[in-house]
């Protein structure tokens, strides 16, 4: 197994083999079937910064497969607080685990640990910089939704809203999109939070079309896929420069009724912010249909068992190891 530390270590043939391992889990992330295929194996669950989502569906991910799980969370609980380098940590580490997972707040912290470990790394968001398993849970949710109303991702228009700058997730997405043909896509973000160059790079040269915007309204028109994110305010240099742009871009039923198509699927890599006067995305499109952020984060656990299967080489032993569901 090896690390997978950015969407840039994959290509088509690979993605669609993790997303084909991916459809295989469903009967075990829906406890229909049971599989110990990792039993007596340790995931390192590393989490230098806050999580729901990717640390507990990667936690339960490992479990579903019959593997257990050791927690690390907060820089502070662990000796990286006494000044020990990433690298130290990692050696220590993957004596302990035999795959590690890893959110940190600095960019390519998570490559750098990688260097110090024997066991593979995944990647579960290293600063602003990338959100690998995210982009692959994102992509693997718009096919399924677009495929469900006839549509797929060569050919299909993708809006990007909020933080383009700080959210890691649009990054790598957009980089898992340039695999395919023929994407439009339309970015909207202040000015200062905009797409980073080298992304924009990445997406040209993919031969996409591009959009670049800082007005919402009048811009939705024509996508399929309405992808929000939240002002990642946690790399602002303080509170109140995150608050200029907090609630800039909302979306509410009334917002997505007039100004999307019907079938626009709305996304969101959550967590959304609920604060007043902040929240991105209305608790009034709760109820809609083509709301899949919840959809997205069940994608999620999909996702994270099929990378364990790969990247620990058992994706082919899964139906060997089915035992009975006893509860
Ligand atoms: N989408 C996502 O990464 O959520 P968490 O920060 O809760 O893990």
């Amino acid at each position: 197994g090896s690390h997978i530390l950015s969407v840039n270590q994959l290509n088509l043939d690979a993605v669609q083999e993790i997303f084909s391992v991916a459809s295989r889990m469903t009967p075990y992330a829906l406890r229909r079937k049971r599989t110990t295929v990792l039993d007596g194996a340790i995931l390192g669950n590393l989490f230098f910064e806050p999580s729901t989502r990717t640390r507990v569906s990667f936690g339960s991910a490992f479990n579903l497969l019959g593997g257990k799980v050791n927690e690390t969370v907060g820089i502070g609980t662990s000796s990286l607080s006494k000044g020990e380098s990433l690298y130290d940590t990692a050696r220590v580490l993957s004596s302990y685990s035999d795959v590690i997972a890893m959110r940190h707040p600095d960019a390519y912290s998570v490559r750098e640990f990688a260097e110090g470990s024997r066991v593979p790394v995944i990647n579960g968001g290293d600063g602003p910089n990338e959100h690998p398993t995210q982009a692959l849970l994102d992509l693997f949710t718009i096919q399924k939704e677009l495929a469900a109303g006839g549509r797929s991702i060569s050919g299909m228009h993708i809006a990007m809203v909020g933080d383009l700058k700080f959210g890691r997730t649009v990054h790598s997405l957009s980089r898992l999109l340039c695999m395919y043909k023929d994407v439009s896509f339309t970015l909207i973000s202040p000015k200062e939070l905009a797409m980073p160059d080298y992304v924009i790079d990445d997406i040209e040269n993919a031969g996409h079309k591009i959009t670049i915007t800082d007005q919402l309204e009048g811009n939705l028109d024509q996508a399929d896929i309405l992808y929000l994110t939240r002002i990642q305010e946690e790399r602002f240099p303080s509170q109140e420069e995150a608050n200029k742009y907090r609630g800039k871009f909302r979306l509410n039923h009334n917002i997505y009724t007039q100004h999307c198509k019907s079938n626009t699927v709305i996304m969101h890599p959550l967590p959304r912010d609920s604060r007043e006067q902040a929240n991105e995305l209305d608790n009034d499109l709760n109820s809609h249909p083509n709301l899949a952020i919840f959809r997205q984060a069940d994608n999620g656990l999909l996702i994270r068992m099929a990378l364990f299967a790969l990247t620990l080489g058992v994706d082919s032993q899964l139906e060997q190891h089915e035992c009975p569901v006893n509860w």
